[in-house]
Formats: C-alpha cells, sequence, structure tokens
C-alpha cells in the first residue's frame, strides 16, 4: 500500500490533556481547509469501540495481560483497515488519539510484556501503516491523574476508569516509556509540556505541526 496522506498520532499518560489538543488542531487544519479525519485508539469505527468498551470497563479487572494485549492489536486492525488506511490513501491528514506507541508504553513498560511481542502484533495490526509524526504530551502523572480523575466524576457516560486505577507507579512506567520511545526516534516525535495552558500547548502544537506538514498537502483535499 501507498499512502499519500500524512498521519500525526497523539500520546501521553492519563489526563495529558491530548484529546483537548488534537481536536483544537483538527479545527484549526479544518478551518485551513486541509482535509482532517479526527479519529482515536482503542476505537475509531463499530467494531472497535465495543472492544474499547471490554478494555476500559473498570469491571473488567481480570483482564490478563496478554488479552488486553490482543484486544488492542484486534482493535487497531479494524481500524486500520476501515478508517486510516482509507483516509490516508485519499490523502487526508490523519489525527489519531493514541496509537501503537501506547501499546509499547502501557503493555511493555507498563505491564511487562516482551517488547519483541507487542512489536510482531503491531507489525501485523498496522498493516504497513506508521505515524508520520507522533506529538507525546509529556505531564508528571501525578498532575495528569488528577485531571483524569476529576474528568471522570463529571462525566455521565459509562466510567471508562480501568487504567486510571492502576497504582502511581505503573502511571510513571508508562510515562519513562513514552520518554524513552522519544529518544528512540527523535525526528518522528515531538515532546510538549502538558503542563502549560491550554492556549500554550496549543500555539506550540499547531505551529509546529503545520510546519512539518507536507506542502502538498496544504492545497489539496
Ligand atoms: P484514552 O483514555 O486516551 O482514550 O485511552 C484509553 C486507554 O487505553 C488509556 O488508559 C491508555 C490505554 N491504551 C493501552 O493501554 N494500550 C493501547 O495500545 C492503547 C491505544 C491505549
Amino acid at each position: 500500500m501507498r499512502c499519500v496522506g500524512f498521519f500525526i498520532t497523539f500520546e501521553g499518560v492519563e489526563g495529558c490533556g491530548k484529546t483537548t489538543q488534537i481536536k483544537l488542531l483538527a479545527e484549526h487544519l479544518t478551518a485551513h481547509g486541509i482535509g482532517t479525519v479526527l479519529t482515536r485508539e482503542p476505537g475509531g469505527c463499530d467494531i472497535a469501540d465495543k472492544i474499547r468498551a471490554i478494555l476500559l470497563d473498570a469491571e473488567n479487572r481480570a483482564l490478563s495481560p496478554l488479552a488486553e494485549l490482543m484486544l488492542y492489536a484486534a482493535a487497531r486492525a479494524q481500524h486500520v483497515t476501515e478508517v486510516i488506511s482509507p483516509a490516508l490513501e485519499a490523502g487526508k491528514i490523519v489525527l489519531c488519539d493514541r496509537f501503537c506507541d501506547a501499546t509499547v508504553a502501557y503493555q511493555s513498560f507498563g505491564r511487562g510484556i516482551d517488547r519483541r511481542v507487542i512489536s510482531d502484533l503491531n507489525f501485523h495490526a498496522c498493516q504497513g501503516v506508521s505515524p508520520d509524526l507522533t506529538v507525546l504530551v509529556d505531564c508528571d502523572p501525578v498532575v495528569g491523574l488528577e485531571r483524569a480523575h476529576r474528568r471522570i466524576e463529571a462525566t455521565s457516560g459509562p466510567r471508562e476508569e480501568r487504567f486510571e486505577l492502576e497504582e502511581l507507579a505503573f502511571h510513571r512506567r508508562v510515562r519513562s516509556g513514552y520518554l524513552h520511545l522519544a529518544t528512540e526516534e527523535p525526528f518522528r516525535f515531538l515532546i510538549i509540556n502538558g503542563t502549560e495552558t491550554i492556549e500554550e500547548i496549543f500555539v506550540a502544537i499547531s505551529t509546529q505541526v503545520v510546519a512539518r506538514i507536507p506542502e502538498a498537502l496544504h492545497a489539496v483535499c
């Protein structure tokens, strides 16, 4: 498959602010006439959304790390097939709230599963698609978890809090996993300080992301 679009993923610990920022960026790009698809993982299409509900339901605490990993991979395979690949082939900018790096950070650094197992599964689930740019919204998990708990308390829908209930040490491992990944691929990762204001973070992200989007995609779509 030859992708002609541009694939941007957003990553970070719980409550880092990435979901707010990815929405702002999608609005910004759309307002500038750039064809943009905003999606998320786990989820992004009907079948993957059903898998998401299993993965994030706090009642499923007995889910084994390996079963959890495979559910993320299954959701990703469906999402790539149904949403991400077609959008990239149509020349869109795809903005995805979490992708394969989350599996390395959470299931390998967090849960301790061998990274080679995760790489193999990611290889198959991603079907040749890989992020061109990854925005890592970095913040201390203490700050992020406080925000995440406030958001969960204010939400009337299902309580998607299986990970928020993990101990602080788990979230610290996830954060260091992300920072480690960023050192492995410094050209793909853009690290943004998630403790600044929403406006300051948005200016930093939009300026740097727009500069990285290929010129050809500014006018098409
Ligand atoms: P969200 O809270 O950003 O919507 O993400 C859902 C949760 O799923 C979050 O706690 C991180 C976790 N996650 C993984 O553990 N592995 C993955 O591969 C992905 C995509 C998310």
